[in-house]
């Protein structure tokens, strides 16, 4: 019943600041550029999630621990799916994992890894600077995304240790401290949280893979020169239920456009996914969702994804290239991107609302690169110094989503996006 409720979804349909006044809830009523109301509607109050960003919220609501209601009890076919078809990916790499498991025993047998009892992930004072933020968008849906919270605690701070932490199939939490230079892409498995203990924790040479997994949160993280087998930073494949959030991501531009891959990519009907507060920088092809014009057949209908407060810098494209799915891009700051920034192709659909666009080329486009174009609703984008080069040929029906969420003024996203995207 519990997730019955949390499941009906609440079509709001939230107005600009022109409209703001005190009756709105979830309404910005703070932070240190904001010239608006600073009040709320009764029954709620105003919180402060940082220095640059105040939300009002339910008065009763106003710890993060509330995401603790989103647990579900999931005994789907899918899952269960998910997990036969991730063995057979196993024995497909013999090699690899026996080399995981000689590694699992040496890692336990020296007994670095710290193990914590019933720890919370919404307790951020145990996680060092983490700020934890509110899962908003489409990671929210269909049972929400909590990772390993509840689980087992892992710290680890090379590759076996955390290939050990991850041979653990419960729900885990993986504390990354440090970067780790991968030798290999890692491949992570459901009900996890990949955290980074501070704001230079992550990992190098390498990146992360997903296959049929579901619900894993990947946070505080910074991923670069991801130069693994699939040359991506994070790729996702028939995966759902992924919050990527506070994460830094970038390459550089010195080597040709294929040398790198893409940093976050999205394929093979993955679907619930929300990618918010993160740094994308200095690369060329950032992220791809619907890797193929001729896939629609297992991806129309999936692919729900959802970008806010994300920081997109020196970057070619996708950001993001968009096929056959569903995609809601708000509060972003796309900065020096030199071909084109949101691409919605192959019947996708998108609502692009309050982003911030400087010197980028090609803001929105509904007919590039593809055989079939895409839809999109725009509203509210500062197109700013860019000549505004958009090309919508097809104005979409997407003008809400079945979600609750706050979009900040374009006016002040600029300073709270660029001072808060990246890890802490
Ligand atoms: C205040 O906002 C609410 C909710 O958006 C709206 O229904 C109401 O008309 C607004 N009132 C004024 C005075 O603008
Ligand atoms: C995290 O949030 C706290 C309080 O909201 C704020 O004071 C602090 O500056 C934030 N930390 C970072 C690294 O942004
Ligand atoms: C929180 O507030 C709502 C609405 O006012 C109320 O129905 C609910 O009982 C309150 N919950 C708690 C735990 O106080
Ligand atoms: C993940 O956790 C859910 C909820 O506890 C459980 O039903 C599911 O089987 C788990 N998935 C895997 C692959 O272990
Ligand atoms: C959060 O962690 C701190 C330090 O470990 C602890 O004192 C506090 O009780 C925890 N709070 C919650 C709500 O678990
Ligand atoms: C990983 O780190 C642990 C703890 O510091 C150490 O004991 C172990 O030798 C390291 N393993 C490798 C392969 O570096």
């Amino acid at each position: 019943m519990k997730t019955a409720l949390i499941i009906i979804v609440t079509i709001l349909n939230y107005t600009t600041s022109l409209a703001a006044n005190c009756s709105q809830p979830y309404y910005q009523c703070g932070g240190s550029s904001w010239n608006g109301l600073t009040c709320c509607t009764s029954g709620y109050s105003c919180k402060k999630f940082n220095e640059f960003f105040s939300q009002c919220v339910p008065s009763n609501n106003s710890s993060p621990d509330s995401t603790t209601k989103k647990i579900t009890k999931k005994t789907t076919t899918a899952t269960k799916k998910a997990t036969t078809k991730k063995t057979t990916t196993k024995k497909t790499t013999v090699k690899k994992t026996s080399k995981i498991t000689t590694t699992k025993k040496t890692a336990t047998k020296t007994t670095n890894i710290i193990k914590t009892k019933n720890p919370s992930i919404s307790n951020s004072s145990s996680l060092s600077n983490v700020n934890i933020t509110e899962l908003i968008g489409y990671a929210s849906l269909n049972g929400g995304t909590i990772g390993g919270q509840g689980g087992q605690t892992y710290t680890v701070s090379n590759q076996s240790q955390l290939e050990s932490a991850l041979a653990n199939n419960d729900k885990k939490i993986i504390i990354v401290d440090g970067i780790i230079k991968l030798t290999s892409d890692i491949i992570v498995n459901s009900n996890t949280s990949l955290i980074g203990a501070n704001k230079n924790s992550g990992f190098t040479n390498g990146g992360i893979k997903m296959k049929n997994a579901k619900n894993i949160i990947i946070q505080n993280l910074k991923f670069s020169y991801c130069l693994g087998s699939n040359k991506d930073c994070i790729n996702a494949q028939k995966s759902t239920n992924i919050w990527v959030d506070h994460c830094e991501f970038f390459n550089d531009r010195n080597h040709g456009k294929d040398y790198y891959d893409g940093l976050i990519d999205f394929t093979h009907a993955s679907d619930y996914i929300t990618i918010s507060w993160c740094s994308i920088h200095d690369h060329y092809k950032a992220s791809l969702i619907g890797h193929s014009d001729t896939n629609g057949n297992e991806d129309t209908g999936k692919l729900h994804i959802t970008y806010h407060h994300n920081y997109f810098k020196n970057v070619g494209s996708r950001l993001p290239s968009l096929r056959f799915g569903t995609g809601h891009v708000f509060n972003n700051v796309y900065e020096n991107i030199e071909s084109s920034c949101v691409n919605v192709r192959m019947g996708a659909q998108a609502l692009v609302e309050n982003n911030v666009f400087l010197n980028a080329n090609k803001p929105i486009s509904t007919n590039l690169d593809s055989s079939q174009e895409g839809s999109v609703i725009q509203r509210n984008n500062d197109f700013g110094t860019t000549s505004n080069t958009n090309s919508i040929t097809s104005v979409g029906t997407l003008n809400s989503v079945p979600y609750k969420y706050t979009v900040d003024n374009v006016n002040s996203i600029y300073k709270i996006v660029i001072n808060n995207a990246g890890t802490h």
